[in-house]
């Protein structure tokens, strides 16, 4: 809280008011006094004047000066009730849900300190209510494509299952066609559910990490290495520029697996075939700066980085109902959760994403 002047206090200024008043009512007084005693000897001879007479008098004449002082007072002090009116029809207004509406600040004393808390009050709780409208939309959003991506692969088990239970197959060769197909619908719907079950986790405020410190070169070594023939299989070369110097980084190591595993995955999933995928390693100032690069003819929208969310697919994906869409969100929410970045650039037909992550001193 700001410290208020002495002088912008509200009771000095109510004191400045009343002695204001006080002086005002004093000179108002005995401006009208003369006037009012000669009137009244007109019409009393003062010789006279008994002595109720001379308490009613002076009676009359002290209610004048408080009724002076009084009118002086709500006179000055009328600006300040006014903005004090302000602030509670403000107050009211916010309550009955009018969030965001702010009072102008008039003054530098508490009353205009209360009006600035106020706003912040009200601007916060507008700014928590659209978040959390925001996060009502994306929760209903999820359900939405969950239950539609969840249900297709689930229909065609069924469908299939129930070809099987009815004999409506030729020969033995549809049969296992069959149960071809039903096992990859069921290991989608599985891939799907982990990583519904991965991204709900990790959604979560209260996602935990199981930090280890390695060396990211040598654990990128090994996992490029494990993917060579897969990436062969698929007409793919490796340029493989991992650097031979340690990389120490202080990771949850099972989850930055599944990053780089996605990103592999996902070059080999989307590139263009045959070609080739870069892979690069290297520290760069306090960073560890990994960078996966793939052919593709264009890019699935203008801003490359719309990649990262929740449940984005583009054509092939959706196409080949390849991919669920969540795993580079997944990658984004593992990556800040490590103090790290994400992110992803296309440049002359080539994809590049690039990861960083504090190197561990
Ligand atoms: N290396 C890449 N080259 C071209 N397109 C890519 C690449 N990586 C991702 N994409 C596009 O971004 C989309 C989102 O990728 P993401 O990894 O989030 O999900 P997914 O691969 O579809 O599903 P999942 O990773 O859960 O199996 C993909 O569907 C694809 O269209
Ligand atoms: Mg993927």
């Amino acid at each position: 809280m700001r410290n208020i002047k002495f002088s912008n206090k509200l009771s000095i200024q109510l004191l400045v008011m009343i002695v204001i008043s006080l002086f005002g009512a004093i000179f108002f007084m005995s401006i009208i006094s003369r006037p009012i005693l000669s009137f009244i000897s007109m019409i009393i001879n003062p010789n006279e004047f008994s002595i109720l007479q001379a308490s009613v008098a002076f009676i009359l004449w002290f209610s004048l000066a408080i009724i002076t002082f009084v009118v002086i007072f709500i006179l000055l002090v009328r600006k300040k009730i006014m903005y004090l009116k302000l602030i509670s029809d403000t107050v009211q207004h916010i309550a009955s849900g009018k969030l965001g509406q702010t009072i102008d600040i008039k003054g530098k004393d508490e009353l205009s300190q209360l009006a600035q808390n106020i706003n912040y009050m009200s601007k916060e709780l507008e700014n928590k209510f659209i978040h959390e409208r925001q996060l009502e939309k994306e929760k209903n959003e999820l359900i939405t494509n969950i239950s539609h991506d969840l249900r297709t692969p689930l229909t065609s088990i069924i469908g299939y299952l129930n070809l099987i239970k009815v004999g409506q197959y030729k020969n033995e060769g549809q049969l296992h066609e069959y149960f071809e197909t039903i096992y990859s619908k069921s290991q989608r719907l599985k891939h799907l559910i982990d990583e519904l079950f991965e991204f709900t986790r990790l959604s979560g405020t209260d996602a935990m990490l199981n930090m280890s410190n390695v060396d990211l070169a040598s654990l990128l070594q090994q996992i490029v290495g494990e993917y060579i023939p897969i990436f062969e299989e698929q007409q793919l070369s490796v340029k493989n520029s991992i650097t031979e110097e340690d990389i120490p980084v202080l990771i949850d190591i099972e989850k930055i697996v599944r990053v780089y595993e996605n990103l592999l995955i996902n070059a080999i999933k989307y590139s263009q075939k045959p070609s080739m995928i870069q892979v690069s390693l290297k520290a760069e100032s306090n960073t560890a700066v990994l960078k996966v690069s793939n052919k593709m003819e264009n890019p699935p929208m203008d801003d490359v980085n719309k990649m990262f969310d929740r449940f984005f697919r583009g054509d092939k994906a959706r196409i080949d109902a390849q991919g669920t869409g969540l795993g580079l969100s997944i990658s984004k929410r593992i990556i800040e959760l490590h103090n790290g970045d994400i992110g992803a650039e296309y440049k002359e037909r080539w994809i590049t994403f690039i990861v960083e992550l504090p190197l561990y001193k």
